[in-house]
């Protein structure tokens, strides 16, 4: 029997999303009668008043997976649950319009959901499926945060770039005797804090599963110094926490968003070093959304295509519930309650990662 496929992206855009889209629209048109639509915006494009659905075929994706960006947009603010809704005097409030959602999905004949997306997305596609939606997730992300899936696609293009930009940071700051302080982002998990570290050859490596203490960061700094290097490269996570366990930001200010907005922690490391009587010359590099945007590298055109495909196969099984993950070497699935029990963070007592990083000498300000 054919089928209707709604496809959502939501949440903050990365480099995959494209590709993803590719996959399941190319996927879908082996099958007889089963027809993908693009709901514009998240599914703001169903809860809007004005309803924005786009139908997807073939000649709409072809050649996007080398695309950044989503042609179906984005927003990681609002939601079935939290609808975003201006009142007369100008102010806002939020409203569930999940019902209604619902209702139109019905209406419009719509079979399955494929939100792809990181945690919060995945936590509508559970609240959804518990009301009644068919709905498969499939995990991004450039943080690399989601458990059971052994990378988000995303990811890999985000260190990808931080690597680029550290690598550049490395010869400035060997011409000129500086320390430099890269601030990647990752909210919460330390993910592409550390694979540039390792891959960029950095002395520091600050991630925020490692409360760091700003003395050890300088007496590591000193001893680069001391040791005729005469220069010294920092790589920190935006959500890196000092000893006091506080994060560094800002409350959100859009209407919808509840996440705070982090940032700032690479200059407030600085402080910290120029406190203690650090005397080098201190830079700070903030990369920023730098690492969401632009060309998927390979390794995510591969994975996202991957995602995008098994997807598909989940709704044709009817195997709903379900996000697909990545477990090398298999493309598989786990329900959305499993992906979403614990997030994805390092885990400096056991991880690999650290364990190299501190093997080839990578401070994380902890010892
Ligand atoms: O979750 C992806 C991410 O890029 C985080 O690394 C970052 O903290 C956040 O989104 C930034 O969100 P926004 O684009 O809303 O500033």
């Amino acid at each position: 029997m054919g089928k209707k496929i709604l496809v959502a992206t939501g949440g903050g855009d990365c480099p995959g999303l494209n590709a993803v889209i590719r996959g399941i629209v190319k996927r879908a048109a082996q099958e007889p009668d089963m027809k993908v639509y693009g709901c514009v915006e998240s599914f703001n494009g169903i809860l809007r008043d004005e309803i924005d659905i786009r139908r997807l075929t073939e000649s709409d994706v072809a050649g996007i997976h080398v695309q950044g960006g989503t042609i179906i947009k984005t927003t990681n603010k609002g939601g079935p649950f939290h609808f975003p809704v201006r009142q007369p005097d100008g102010s806002w409030t939020v409203e569930d319009r999940s019902q209604l959602m619902k209702q139109r999905f019905d209406e419009m004949g719509f079979d399955a959901i494929i939100n792809i997306g990181g945690d919060g997305s995945q936590r509508i596609s559970l609240e959804l499926a518990k009301l009644g939606f068919n709905v498969v997730g499939v995990p991004k992300t450039i943080d690399n945060d989601l458990a059971c899936t052994d990378f988000t696609f995303g990811f890999q293009t985000a260190v990808e770039i931080a690597t680029e930009a550290f690598d550049k940071l490395v010869t400035t700051a060997s011409s000129h005797n500086r320390v430099f302080i890269m601030e990647v982002m990752g909210r919460d998990a330390g993910w592409i804090a550390l694979n540039t570290a390792i891959a960029g050859g950095a002395e520091v490596c600050i991630i925020p599963e490692i409360p760091y203490d700003p003395r050890i960061i300088a007496n590591k700094i000193a001893s680069r110094y001391q040791n005729n290097y005469g220069f010294c490269n920092i790589v920190i996570a935006e959500g890196a926490k000092a000893l006091d366990g506080k994060v560094t930001g800002a409350a959100p200010t859009a209407v919808g968003d509840q996440h705070i907005k982090l940032g700032g922690v690479g200059e407030k490391l600085k402080a910290e070093l120029e406190a203690i009587g650090l005397e080098h010359d201190i830079r700070v590099t903030v990369l920023g959304h730098l690492q969401r945007g632009g060309t998927p590298i390979a390794y995510d055109r591969v994975l996202a295509t991957e995602f995008g495909v098994k997807a598909v196969e989940l709704i044709k099984e009817e195997k709903y519930g379900n996000m697909v993950v990545y477990n090398h070497p298999k493309i598989s699935y786990v329900s959305l309650e499993k992906a979403l029990e614990s997030p994805n963070f390092v885990k400096p007592a056991t991880s690999d990662l650290v364990r190299t990083a501190r093997g080839v000498g990578i401070s994380f300000g902890d010892r």
